[in-house]
């Protein structure tokens, strides 16, 4: 009975810290982030950089979101929480790079 209170202790405080990119990427619509970045990060030209894939890491987007280089508009803790930019950071970190053009049959035709 011990053992299984000590592992169901050790597993609820793994899902307590793990940032979810499912829910990074609700709040990366929901924020808005979306609309200078794109919906996968592709960026937008000027209005916003590529995000992903191999885009900032955490600390390049929590540093962003509350001290913004220049254009972006700043989000303090009380929009988007500390783990909130665990969660969006986690979620850009989850979204892999697509095939190169020439691997992609449809396209050689
Ligand atoms: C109004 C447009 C706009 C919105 C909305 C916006 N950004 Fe940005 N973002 C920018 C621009 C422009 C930059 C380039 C740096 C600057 O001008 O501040 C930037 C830079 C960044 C960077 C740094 C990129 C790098 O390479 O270091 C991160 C990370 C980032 N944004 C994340 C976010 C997240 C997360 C959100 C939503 C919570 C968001 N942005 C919402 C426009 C936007």
């Amino acid at each position: 009975m011990a053992r299984l209170t000590i592992i169901f202790l050790l597993s609820s405080c793994v899902s307590a810290s793990a940032a979810d990119a499912e829910n990074g990427k609700t709040l990366f619509m929901a924020d808005g982030c979306y609309s200078c970045h794109g919906t996968v990060g592709q960026g937008s030209g000027d209005v916003g950089p590529r995000l992903a894939p191999d885009g900032p890491d955490l600390a390049a987007v929590k540093q962003e979101l509350r001290h913004p280089a220049a254009r972006m508009p700043a989000y303090s803790e009380s929009v988007v929480s500390d783990a909130q930019a665990e969660d969006i950071a986690a979620y850009l970190h989850s979204i892999v790079k697509g095939k190169p053009a020439a691997d992609i049959a449809l396209l050689s035709h």
